[in-house]
Formats: structure tokens, C-alpha cells, sequence
């Protein structure tokens, strides 16, 4: 069985963009942002007592958006210096990164994921919903200082939209040919408020690759990372490309990961709500943490029957409820 050892924790579910494909807006009122987040406190005693006796040892900060965090580099620093932490990764959207990257690198964060849809800043601006002057240039700079202090990996997203985002594809691969970046191009998900889904509102991942290997080559990388990425490289390149394919592809036997939102509801598996629970309600009324490990210990057990891929593939239950930003993506 795979060993599930990866722990997703959204900090904060309220992000500063509005992405199309996450928070899109107009569609607040389709959900109510969370309220009462674990405290700093309870969330570290979660990691020592509970998470990391049963045996997770790699731990992503997602949001919403992350940063946005109150005490976000105390809490890297403390998850860091957990002596069983081997990896401690973040997933955010760069805006205050140029800010914080030298911060968050001495506080012990090592691994960075940055979404950046594209490098044109009209479409950027509108895929993020039009947040104000131009964002791209301070997600750049947000991007360039994480790069300058040394964090290594660095992995930019794309969720590739059709209309808006495809044909820049071969521009952000391209990024690699110099860079030691890792671009990964995410197919759409039908999740949360993502109302752009219609039909084919993804494009299958082969279809970039074949359009990449039409314009310079593409090898199988032999790196290959702790997630859902399938990684390939440009021959000579510097940076590999990543497909994470949920659409078009399965990749639940390989799944290692659980995810505990921001609010505190430890869940299984992204695509379905089988089996979530509510561990700050069981923190707060006094259950022991021995209780809470066997909790846990049994959701590891019975996870690759909860795992979306073994739903009956014709139906969708499950998809539609929480956002992306408050599961953490
Ligand atoms: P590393 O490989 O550890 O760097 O992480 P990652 O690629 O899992 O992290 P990231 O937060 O960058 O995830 C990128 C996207 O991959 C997410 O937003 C999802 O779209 C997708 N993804 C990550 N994990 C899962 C998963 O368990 N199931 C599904 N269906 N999609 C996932
Ligand atoms: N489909 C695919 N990826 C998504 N993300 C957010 N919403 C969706 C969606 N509907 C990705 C973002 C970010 C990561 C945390 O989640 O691009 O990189
Ligand atoms: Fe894991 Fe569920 Fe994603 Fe499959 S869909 S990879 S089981 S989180």
C-alpha cells in the first residue's frame, strides 16, 4: 500500500486573488468563508502529538492564500524545527513573496510552488479578476526573490484554461530552457465555484506534450517529485515540465497525501468528502490525542477505498462541495 505521509494544511481560506478557477468573483456569495481556524497553538499540537506519531512526515502550507496568515514565519519555523519534519513545502500566489521569500527561507521553508497562469500581464490581470494595476510585476518580483535566496526546488503552476491561458504554453515551457524552474501545467478541475466548467473546458495534458514535442523534443525526466506530477524535460533544458493530469488520468493508487483545512476538518481525498473529520471540535472537547491517532490511523487504513478513483466514475458526488480555497488545493 502507499505509504501516506503528506499532510496538506490550508492555513487561511480568504485569498487576495480571484482566480476563474478557484474563487471567482461574483460567486462570494456561494460560499461563507470559514470561521474559528485552529489557533497557531492547536495546529502545532496536531502536528507533534497527533500527525506526526501516526507517521506524516512531509507537510505543505496551502491557502487560500497562505501568506496572508497571521504569524505565517513562526509557524514555518516551529513546523521546521519539528525534528521529524523531512520536507516542508508552500503553495501560494507570490503576491507578497518579494517580501517575505528571504524570511521564510530562514525561518526553514525550503520548497516553493507559485501559481503564475501567464506571462502576459492583460490576461494574467484577468484570470486573477482584475484585482487592481497590473499584479504580475510583483509576482515576479515575488518569484525572482525566491529564486535569489535559493529556494529548491521552484515550481511555477499553470492551469492551463482554453481561450484564456493555451496558447501560451510554449512561452512558459520555455521558461525551463534557461532556468532551473519546474513548470507544471495543471489540467482544469470542475471543483468548488470553478464556473467555467462546460464540456472540455480542460485540455488533455498529451495534447500540450505533443505540441511541446513538436517545437523542441520532450524526455521523461528521471526526477520525479512526491505528487501527482508526471515530470518530462526539453533535451538540454535547465527546468523540467510537470502534467498533473487528474482530468485525463488516474493517479489515486499513487496518492499519498490527506489534507486538513484551515478550519480544522482532516479530509482523505481532494474530489470527495468520504470520511472527513472534524478534529478541531474533537481537540476542543477533550479527546485525547491517543483517540485522535487511531482516528487518523483508520482513515490511512480505509483511504484507497475512499481514494476518488474508486467512486462509480459516471457520477461526480462530492465535487461541487467545499472550494478549492478552503480544501487547500
Ligand atoms: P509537490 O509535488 O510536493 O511539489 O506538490 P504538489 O504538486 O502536489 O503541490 P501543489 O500545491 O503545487 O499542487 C498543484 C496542483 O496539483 C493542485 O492544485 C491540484 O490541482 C493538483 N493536486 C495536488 N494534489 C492532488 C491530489 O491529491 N489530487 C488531485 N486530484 N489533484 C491534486
Ligand atoms: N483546477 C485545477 N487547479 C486548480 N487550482 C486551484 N483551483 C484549481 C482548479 N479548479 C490550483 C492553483 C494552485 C493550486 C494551489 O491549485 O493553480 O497552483
Ligand atoms: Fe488523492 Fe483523491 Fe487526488 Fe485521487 S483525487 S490523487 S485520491 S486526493
Amino acid at each position: 500500500m502507499n505509504k501516506i505521509d503528506y499532510l496538506r494544511i490550508s492555513l487561511i481560506d480568504r485569498c487576495n486573488f480571484r482566480c476563474q478557477y478557484c474563487m471567482p468573483e461574483g460567486t462570494e456569495l456561494d460560499y461563507v468563508l470559514l470561521q474559528d481556524l485552529l489557533t497557531h497553538d492547536e495546529l502545532l499540537t496536531l502536528l507533534r502529538d497527533v500527525f506526526i506519531p501516526v507517521g506524516f512526515r512531509k507537510f505543505r502550507l496551502t491557502g487560500g492564500e497562505p501568506l496572508l496568515r497571521p504569524g505565517v514565519v513562526d509557524l514555518v519555523r516551529e513546523i521546521a524545527t519539528l525534528p521529524e519534519t523531512e520536507d516542508l513545502a508552500m503553495t501560494t500566489n507570490a503576491f507578497l513573496l518579494a517580501d517575505l521569500a528571504e524570511d521564510l527561507y530562514q525561518a526553514g521553508l525550503r520548497r516553493i510552488n507559485i501559481s503564475l497562469d501567464s506571462l502576459n500581464r492583460e490576461t494574467f490581470d484577468k484570470i486573477i479578476g482584475n484585482r487592481g494595476k497590473s499584479r504580475w510585476d510583483k509576482i515576479w518580483a515575488g518569484i525572482q526573490a525566491a529564486h535569489e535566496v535559493g529556494f529548491d526546488p521552484l515550481k511555477l503552476n499553470v492551469v492551463v484554461i482554453p481561450g484564456v491561458n493555451d496558447s501560451e504554453v510554449e512561452a512558459l515551457a520555455a521558461l525551463t530552457l534557461d532556468r532551473c524552474w519546474h513548470v507544471r501545467f495543471i489540467e482544469f478541475m470542475p471543483i468548488g465555484n470553478a464556473n467555467l466548467f462546460q464540456e472540455r473546458a480542460w485540455i488533455p495534458s498529451e495534447e500540450l506534450r505533443q505540441r511541446i514535442r513538436d517545437r523542441w523534443g520532450l524526455v521523461e525526466s528521471r526526477v520525479r517529485g512526491n505528487g501527482p506530477a508526471d515530470v518530462f524535460q526539453i533535451p538540454g533544458a535547465q527546468g523540467t515540465l510537470g502534467f498533473i493530469s487528474q482530468m485525463s488520468e488516474c493517479f489515486c493508487d499513487r496518492c499519498n497525501r490527506m489534507r486538513l483545512s484551515a478550519d480544522g476538518w482532516l479530509r482523505p481525498c481532494l474530489l470527495n468528502e468520504t470520511g472527513q473529520i472534524d478534529l478541531k471540535t474533537a481537540l476542543r472537547s477533550g479527546v485525547s490525542v491517543v483517540e485522535l491517532q487511531e482516528k487518523i490511523n483508520y482513515l490511512v487504513q480505509v483511504k484507497p477505498d475512499i481514494n476518488y478513483k474508486q467512486r462509480d466514475s459516471g457520477t461526480q458526488e462530492g465535487v461541487y462541495g467545499r472550494t478549492m480555497s478552503q480544501i487547500g488545493g
